[in-house]
């Protein structure tokens, strides 16, 4: 009775202990979840309609035919409903191979198989080479302490004047989902936490925020953020 009670304390304390490890690997598990399931993603996700949300970020890009970036694009759902308006090139990041590989069939894109903190400026990606970064509901798995980063590094990537556009759910900070066996890390804001946020990276200014209600999911929030590389 006496050992069992040692192996099931030593236990819990094991388990404490790989907790905190996993924390630190938190986005890679997040990444696991969409390729273990990429299937049902794509079934229950291809259907949303964003065409409001392509012509409101369009309509502050100022060049003609606008070479577009989608980080997270998934399955290429928004790659192919840019291709239909006729824009410039298109081309994706996605770190998830099952659904990277299906946007690259679908679209016929060239979809870089990383997450956006991988992406190396000058190197993957050139840097002033877009006019339109498109971060719809992707830039959320990106730790707390890693999104000044990664919005420097889109405003590298952005043309003077570019167009930055990202999708967050609304919430205080970072928070973690657990689904099954899998731990999705999220990063939610709240409009005044986005506003400090961006203050924080000189070279993007907020062109229009505003806060929509999830029409499929009662009670979730959307913070839509566009954003314009002034310098
Ligand atoms: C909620 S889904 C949104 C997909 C698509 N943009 C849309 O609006 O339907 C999040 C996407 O971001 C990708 N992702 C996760 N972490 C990422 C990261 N660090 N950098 C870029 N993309 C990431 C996921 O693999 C997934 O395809």
């Amino acid at each position: 009775m006496l050992a069992l009670g040692f192996i099931a304390f030593f236990g819990s304390l094991m388990a404490l202990e790989n907790c905190g490890k996993d924390l630190s690997k938190l986005p890679a598990q997040t990444v696991d979840w969409y390729d273990e399931n990429a299937s049902r993603f794509i079934s229950t996700n291809d259907h949303s309609d964003h065409s409001a949300d392509y012509f409101h970020a369009l309509s502050f890009v100022q060049a003609p035919s606008p070479r577009i970036l989608d980080v997270g694009c998934a399955q290429g759902r928004d790659i192919e409903g840019f291709l239909k308006l006729e824009v410039g090139e298109v081309l994706g990041i996605e770190p998830s191979r099952p659904l990277a590989e299906f946007a690259a069939s679908r679209t016929g894109a060239l979809i870089l198989q990383k997450t956006f903190e991988e992406i190396e400026v000058g190197k993957d990606l050139q840097p002033e080479s877009f006019d339109l970064i498109w971060a719809m509901a992707s830039f959320l798995h990106i730790p707390a302490d890693r999104q000044v980063s990664a919005l420097e590094k889109a405003s590298e990537l952005l043309r003077v004047g570019g167009i930055f556009f990202a999708s967050y759910k609304v919430g205080e900070g970072e928070r973690i989902e657990t689904r099954g066996e899998h731990r999705l890390l999220y990063f939610d804001v709240s409009e005044v936490e986005f506003r400090r946020l961006i203050e924080r990276v000189p070279q993007l200014r907020i062109e229009s925020l505003d806060i929509q209600n999830d029409p499929s999911r009662p009670g979730l929030q959307w913070l839509r953020a566009v954003l314009r590389r002034v310098k």
